[in-house]
C-alpha cells in the first residue's frame, strides 16, 4: 500500500486516504468517468492525477481545465474548439480540449460552475463520446478519460435548478468523496513534513525540525484551507524562520487559532455535534500524551517502590535485584510510549522521535528490539 501511494503521489496514512488508494486502484484501470468531491486543498487534483497514473492512459497526457476559470461564453469553445469564422473572433479553426486529450485524461475542475447549457452539449459527450466544434458540422469522435471535480454539493446545485439532475446522475455513478484534513488528523505530521522536505530541498536549506509543540499545533488547528493551508503555513514559516527548529510561535501568527491552555477539564463548547466533541476528546486526550508519559513513569517506581509489581515479576523472572525489577516496568511503560507516540505520529518514526524527545536513531533500535 505504501509503495502504490508513493508511487501515485498520495500522502497519508489515515484509513481515509488508504480507502480512497484502494478504490483509485479499482477503478482507474476502466475508462469510467469518476466524480471527485471535497472541500478546496483537500487534493482533488492530486487524486485525478494518481487516478491518471493508475490508467492505462499512464503514459499519455492529462489536461485540466478548470471550469470556473473560464469566461461562460469562451467555455464551450475551449471544450469542444471552434471552426474558423463561426463567431466573431474565430479567426483560426481551433481544437477543444476533448479533441486536445485524446487518448487520454481530461480533468475537469469545478464542474458545479459549468453553465447548464453547456452541461447539455458534455452530457451528450459522454454519452456518445462525440460532439460537434463550434460552427461545424460534422461530428468529432474522441476518446477520453473524463475525471471531474466540485467543492459544491451538486445535489443541492441540482435542487436549485443550477446542475442538470441527468448528468449529476451519471457523474455520481463513481463519486470519491476526500475528506476534509480535520477528519484525518492523522495525515498531518507526514504532510508537514513532505512539505518541508520539498522546500528545503528546493531552497537549498538544511532540512528543518519541528519542535513537539509545532506539532501539537499544527495537530489541533482545524485547517479550513485543508492540505493547500498547511502548506502555505509550513512553507511561509520556514521562510520566516531563522533557524532550522520550526516551533508552535512559527506557525502561531499564521494560523487563526484561539488560545487555548491544553488540559482535560476544559469545559466543551455546546453547539457542537457529537463527533466534533467526541474529536475534541481525543485530540485532548493526546496531547495530554506527553505529560502522561512522565506520570506513568513516576507511578512505575512509586509502585515498584511499594513492591507492587515487585511480586510478580518475582514470580516469573525469579530476581532479587530491585532495580532489575524497576528496569522491567519502565520497559512496559516505555513500549506503551513509543506505541502511544507512533499512533500519535501517524506511524512517522521521525515526528515519533521527536514526541519521544529521542534521536531517530534510538527510536529505530528500541522498536526494532521491541519487534514493532
Ligand atoms: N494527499 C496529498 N499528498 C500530497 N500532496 C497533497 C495531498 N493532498 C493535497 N496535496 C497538495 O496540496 C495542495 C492542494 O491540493 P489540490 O490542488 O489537489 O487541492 P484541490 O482539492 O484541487 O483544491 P481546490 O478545490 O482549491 O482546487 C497541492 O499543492 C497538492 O500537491
Ligand atoms: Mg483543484
Amino acid at each position: 500500500m505504501d509503495e502504490i501511494q508513493k508511487k501515485l503521489g498520495i500522502i497519508g496514512k489515515s484509513k481515509e486516504m488508504r480507502d480512497l488508494t484502494d478504490i483509485i486502484m479499482q477503478v482507474a484501470p476502466s475508462d469510467i468517468t469518476v466524480l471527485i468531491y471535497g472541500e478546496s486543498g483537500v487534493g482533488k487534483e492530486v487524486i485525478a492525477r494518481a487516478i491518471h497514473k493508475a490508467s492505462k492512459r499512464a503514459d499519455k497526457e492529462l489536461l485540466s481545465l478548470n471550469c470556473g476559470a473560464i469566461p461562460e461564453s469562451l467555455l464551450e469553445s475551449e471544450l469542444f474548439g471552434h471552426n474558423k469564422g463561426s463567431f466573431t473572433g474565430a479567426i483560426e479553426s481551433r481544437k477543444g480540449y476533448f479533441e486536445l486529450a485524446d487518448n487520454g485524461t481530461l480533468f475537469l475542475d469545478e464542474i458545479g460552475e459549468m453553465p447548464l447549457s453547456t452541461q447539455v452539449k458534455f452530457l451528450r459527450v459522454l454519452e456518445t463520446k462525440e460532439f460537434m466544434r463550434i460552427g461545424a458540422e460534422k461530428t468529432t469522435k474522441v476518446d477520453v478519460r473524463l475525471i471531474a471535480a466540485t467543492n459544491k454539493n451538486l445535489q443541492y446545485l441540482v435542487d436549485e435548478k443550477r446542475f442538470r439532475e441527468d448528468l449529476y446522475f451519471r457523474l455520481k455513478a463513481v463519486m470519491l468523496e476526500i475528506p476534509p484534513l480535520r477528519k484525518r488528523k492523522q495525515d498531518i505530521p507526514e504532510l508537514a513534513e513532505h512539505f518541508i522536505k520539498i522546500y528545503c530541498e528546493n531552497n537549498q536549506r538544511p532540512l528543518v525540525q519541528l519542535t513537539t509543540d509545532a506539532l501539537d499545533l499544527l495537530y489541533e488547528y482545524p485547517w479550513p484551507g485543508n492540505v493547500r493551508e498547511l502548506k502555505n503555513s509550513v512553507e511561509t514559516a520556514i521562510a520566516l524562520s531563522r533557524s532550522d527548529l520550526l516551533t508552535a510561535d512559527s506557525f502561531r501568527n499564521l494560523l487563526k487559532t484561539e488560545e487555548r491552555p491544553a488540559s482535560v477539564n476544559l469545559p466543551v463548547r455546546l453547539n457542537k455535534t457529537a463527533d466534533e466533541v467526541e474529536r475534541d476528546f481525543i485530540y485532548r486526550a493526546l496531547f495530554e500524551l506527553k505529560k502522561d508519559i512522565i506520570e506513568l513513569k513516576d507511578m512505575v517506581s512509586k509502585l515498584s517502590e511499594n513492591g507492587v509489581f515487585g511480586a510478580e515479576t518475582a514470580v516469573h523472572h525469579h530476581h532479587s535485584n530491585g532495580e532489575e525489577r524497576d528496569e522491567l516496568n519502565l520497559d512496559k511503560v516505555e513500549k506503551e510510549m513509543i506505541v502511544r507516540a507512533m499512533e500519535k505520529a501517524g506511524g512517522n518514526k521521525r515526528m515519533a522521535a521527536l514526541y519521544l524527545n529521542m534521536s531517530e536513531r534510538t527510536l529505530y533500535r528500541k522498536l526494532e528490539k521491541l519487534g514493532l
